[in-house]
């Protein structure tokens, strides 16, 4: 059986974006594999946060992730600071990356912009991600486009330590969607949808009001034509609001765009927000009963035990050929 992980961040929203590249699709994945979903509180750690909204952040991810329809009796969901081994493989793996590598990273130079007061842990941000991944020997990854990078330094560091130090690690291949794996800000089609996006009309949340999603779809920014087509490039905007309904109705692209010929793009805005507020109906209202019963923390604390298992045995592997000493009694 196939072994699949993914991660999500527990900073600032869950938006659309996130929901669409990622979380809804781990949904159907956890009947194709043996899944294993996180928290990344430490990856939250890079960027300096408050500490209580931190710990409150974390439990409303595990809360989300429930919602949008995770079975803790298929798939194993917990916090990655509950598994320490993740740090200690990020250590070893440190060891074996480049600072050449780091470097090249994208996300990075966005999020850094040059500065020399950015946090260390950002900058090896990536090699943590690649020890979440490699510790579970995980065949496949499900992630967002911006993603795509840290994937391939992911598999570059696999490969370099199984040359190195004899065969560890499995090579894990990305699967990012076909459709809204890259959806783009409501404000600014052009960037990407971000939680730190300098206005909340770039993104929708996963738990807002359905009055708010219709006032911002309807704001949404598309272009000065009025002809329906996609076409990313020069129709940034129409061409997001196309992504996004298509993915939630399930409609392809091309039947779209006959489908909304000469209606303006007034129609298509309150569509996308129609299919948006429709499809998060139910999970916000999952999302309400979860919070009250208590049951994220205990579906965390089982997820933990489990994930902690399979671990040890890809980290014992990696100390055992990096040549650090046998520890008694651990
Ligand atoms: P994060 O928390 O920024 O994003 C979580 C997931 O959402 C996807 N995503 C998007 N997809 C489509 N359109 C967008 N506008 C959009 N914005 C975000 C991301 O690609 C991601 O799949 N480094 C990761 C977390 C992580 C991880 C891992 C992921 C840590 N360890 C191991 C996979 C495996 C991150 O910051 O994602």
């Amino acid at each position: 059986m196939k072994r699949i992980f993914s991660g999500m961040q527990p900073t600032g929203v869950l938006h659309l974006g996130n929901y669409l590249g990622a979380l809804k699709r781990f949904i159907p994945i956890q009947d194709e594999g043996e899944c294993y979903f996180c928290v990344v509180d430490y990856h939250a750690l890079t960027v300096p946060r408050d500490p209580a909204e931190l710990k409150r952040k974390t439990v409303e991810l595990a809360g989300l992730y429930l919602a949008a329809g995770l079975d803790p009796k298929k798939a194993t969901l917990f916090a990655q600071s509950h598994n320490p081994d993740h740090t200690e493989a990020a250590w070893m793996l440190q060891c074996v990356a480049r600072i050449g590598e780091l470097n090249r990273m994208t996300q990075f130079k966005d999020k850094g912009k040059g500065s020399d007061s950015v946090t260390a842990g950002l900058y090896t941000y990536p090699v943590l991600m690649a020890a979440d991944i490699l510790l579970y020997q995980a065949d496949e990854v499900p992630v967002g486009e911006d993603q795509k990078q840290h994937l391939e330094l992911t598999r570059d560091i696999a490969e370099r330590f199984n040359r190195e130090y004899g065969d560890t690690f499995r090579i894990p291949e990305p699967k990012i969607g076909k459709a809204g794996a890259r959806i783009m800000g409501l404000d600014h089609p052009e960037k990407k949808m971000s939680k730190s996006a300098a206005s909340d009309a770039n993104y929708v949340t996963l738990l807002e009001h359905p009055d708010s999603i219709m006032k911002k779809f309807k704001r949404a920014v598309t272009d000065s034509e009025n002809e329906i087509r996609f076409d990313p490039e020069t129709k940034p905007g129409v061409s997001n609001l196309l992504s996004i309904i298509s993915v939630l109705t399930g409609k392809d692209i091309s039947s779209l765009e006959k489908e909304y010929d000469g209606r303006g793009y007034g129609h298509l805005k309150i569509d996308t927000a129609e299919a948006v507020i429709q499809e998060l109906r139910p999970l916000q209202e999952r999302y309400t009963r979860l919070m009250e019963d208590g049951e994220v923390e205990r579906v965390l604390a089982e997820g933990a035990r489990r994930a902690r298992e399979i671990t040890g045995e890809t980290l014992a592997q990696m100390r055992e050929k990096m040549g650090l000493i046998t520890r008694i009694g651990l």
